[in-house]
């Protein structure tokens, strides 16, 4: 079981840490409208450890992207801090040191390929981003490691072939072996089988399952379905409005989700592992970020809103060490 520890534990330096992070988009709704700030990540701390698998769940619209693409440098903090491996995180870019440790696998398989390119070139490219890359099997050739890695997806012989000769689940396979070619320290896994057909998407998920086992990287594994995140990580972030709403291990989280958004969630999640008394959602899309309630920001669709949830955005309440959660109503 892993702990719940604070931030500033000292036993074991996280390898990802957010410190109050928040990133805004300025935007504006028409030409003529003015600029508005939306914080699509609010205030959020979070630490994944070495070679852990934490789940990040929410909404559509929540922020999930958007702290996966913080974690991985893609994107800079409007304010707080990202480190990775204790030293603050640079953006991305070939050349940091950081290039080839934290890795992003997306949705779409195809986003990550380039069509014209033969697919161990693709699996083989990351190698050239930085010198921050794990030594081992650094002897063999970019190609050799390439091919290695294609054949610990079950795709032996694949790199000498183009993206479309291959099935939606191969391309993601393709997608899992470059971003594990590196041997990095940390995956960022944004929705990785959403776009799969139901039949594929639990081969995919073993295959993620497998390779981290394999060569340890930690994910973080952002996904909108309670029941992939349940299969997958031991810990799992509950994210709404661009807040987290709740952090627990994942079997206290499916036993006895303590916010009410979180208990929404897995009200309607496709599975029947858990229990299913819980008020769903209603009907209706989530709140703006654009123009977020005052207090909690799910009191507009909570069924225990008080006066104080309309007015107070609620702290964190520690349940026991394996669960906490802001909600004034704990
Ligand atoms: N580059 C941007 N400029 C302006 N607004 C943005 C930008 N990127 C994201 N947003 C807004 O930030 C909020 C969070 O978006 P994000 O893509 O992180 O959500 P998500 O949880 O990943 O959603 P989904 O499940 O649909 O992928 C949304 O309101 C979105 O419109
Ligand atoms: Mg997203």
């Amino acid at each position: 079981m892993t702990a719940l520890s604070p931030l500033t534990d000292p036993q074991e330096r996280p390898i990802l840490a957010f410190e109050d992070v928040s990133r805004l988009f300025r935007v504006r709704r028409g030409f003529f409208a003015e600029r508005n700030s939306l914080a699509a990540v609010n205030r959020v701390s979070l630490r994944l450890d070495r070679g852990e698998c934490l789940g990040l769940v929410g909404e559509s619209g929540c922020g999930k992207s958007t702290l996966g693409r913080l974690a991985c440098g893609l994107l800079t903090p409007s304010s707080g801090r990202v480190l990775f491996d204790g030293r603050p995180l640079p953006e991305a870019g070939a050349g940091s040191w950081a290039a080839g440790r934290i890795q992003m696998i997306f949705q779409d398989p195809s986003s990550s390929l380039n069509p014209r390119m033969r697919v161990g070139a693709s699996v083989a490219e990351p190698l050239t981003a930085g010198p921050g890359l794990s030594e081992a099997g650094a002897q063999d050739s970019h190609e050799d490691r390439a091919e290695a890695m294609l054949t610990a997806v079950g795709l032996a012989g694949a790199g000498r072939r183009y993206p479309h000769e291959f099935s939606g689940g191969q391309r993601q396979r393709i997608a899992v072996a470059r971003a594990l070619v590196t041997r990095p320290d940390v995956v960022v896994c944004d929705e990785p089988v959403s776009s799969l057909d139901a039949s594929v998407q639990a081969q995919t998920l073993n295959l993620l399952r497998e390779v981290q086992e394999r060569f340890g990287p930690a994910y973080l594994f952002i996904s909108h379905d309670m029941s992939v995140v349940g299969f997958m990580c031991e810990r799992i972030l509950v994210m709404y409005l661009g807040r987290i709403v709740e952090e627990a291990e994942r079997d206290t989280l499916f036993a006895s989700p303590a916010h009410p958004y979180s208990q929404a969630l897995l009200a309607a999640a496709p599975s029947g592992l858990w229990k299913k008394e819980f008020p769903p959602l209603p009907d209706g899309e989530p709140p703006s970020p654009l123009a977020p309630p005052p207090g909690c920001p799910f009191h507009p669709r909570c069924p225990k809103a008080t006066e104080q949830c309309r007015r107070d955005v609620p702290e964190w309440k520690e349940i026991s060490s394996a669960q906490r959660a802001r909600c004034h109503c704990l």
